[in-house]
């Protein structure tokens, strides 16, 4: 069979299939298996190829139209510049949370140059949020940290992939408890968390490839999906230093809520920030 007839069968087999385009991931998917540019499969239609990449494209298309994350398939995804690898049971990097990643590199660029930052980050799924900041932000070093065992395996691997085991350290725990040991109370100046924030209710009305097929873990935030928030809200006071930040990933609607959950807790400077659509994505604050 040659590259057009592949496609094309790619291309009738996903057609069925919502939220997707099946020629750009039929080429995607083929590219991925020859080891070649997708700029090669476009210009090369009538090449033959072996019957083994046939046999692996067809099966590759059969998981995606059930809904198989094709991240899983490729096994890494690009987040800020930066490939990450990426494997089933961890959560996929999301454009939305690129946000919360540049609104800090920002803030330290322009408050912060050259000081040296202690960085805490909780939920740290693939390390897509720690490494990027201490790629991109040489004076700081961060704390991760994760309750799940793949989570904390994957990260591993994009940090020796990024070269940055001297700033970034993962931990294995229940939010804080997991670096209950290192003694960083009121030595911390920011916290980041991207934490679960679907409302458990909610979690059946997704897309199938984040309801089938992403680790619950990774998206559960309780009956009202602000769980997390309210567990580490009042624990970062803790191990903030006076006038640290908190950053927060939310969902659409959560804005007010967590501001308040702030305010509560007696951080002042409270913005929430939106996304590209236009809704409420990140939420910061700095302790008073
Ligand atoms: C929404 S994901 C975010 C992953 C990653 N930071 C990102 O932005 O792509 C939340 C992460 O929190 C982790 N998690 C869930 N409960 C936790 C807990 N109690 N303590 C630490 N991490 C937890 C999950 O395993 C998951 O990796």
């Amino acid at each position: 069979m040659v590259i057009n007839e592949l496609l094309q069968l790619g291309v009738e087999k996903l057609g069925e299939r919502e939220y997707l385009d099946p020629l750009l991931e039929s080429i995607i998917i083929l590219s991925y298996l020859q080891n070649v540019d997708k700029s090669y499969i476009y210009t090369h239609g009538d090449k033959e190829i072996p019957e083994e990449i046939v046999d692996k494209f067809l099966n590759f298309i059969e998981k995606r139209k059930k809904g198989y994350p094709l991240s899983y398939i490729l096994k890494e995804k690009e987040f800020y510049g930066l490939d990450f690898y990426i494997e089933e049971g961890v959560l996929v990097p999301r454009p939305d949370t690129e946000i919360l990643v540049e609104w800090i590199i920002n803030k330290v660029n322009n408050e912060f140059k050259d000081k040296p930052l202690n960085v805490v980050e909780l939920g740290t799924g693939s390390g897509c949020i720690p490494l990027t900041l201490a790629y991109y932000l040489k004076n700081i070093k961060v704390f991760a940290v994760d309750i799940d065992e793949v989570a904390l395996k994957v990260a591993n691997i994009n940090r020796d992939n990024l070269n940055l085991n001297d700033r970034v350290s993962f931990y294995k725990g229940d939010l804080f408890n997991g670096i209950s040991s290192l003694q960083l109370e009121g030595k911390i100046d920011i916290i980041v968390s991207n934490p679960p924030y679907i409302p458990t209710n909610a979690i059946p009305e997704l897309q199938i490839e984040v309801r089938e097929y992403e680790p619950k873990k990774a998206l559960d935030g309780g009956e009202e999906g602000l769980l997390f928030y309210k567990k580490i809200v009042p624990e970062s006071k803790k191990y903030l230093k006076s006038g640290g930040i908190l950053a927060f990933e939310i969902g659409y609607d959560q804005g007010m809520k967590v501001k308040k959950l702030l305010e509560k807790n007696g951080f002042k400077d409270i913005s929430i920030i939106k996304d590209f659509q236009g809704l409420d994505r990140v939420v910061v604050g700095r302790l008073g």
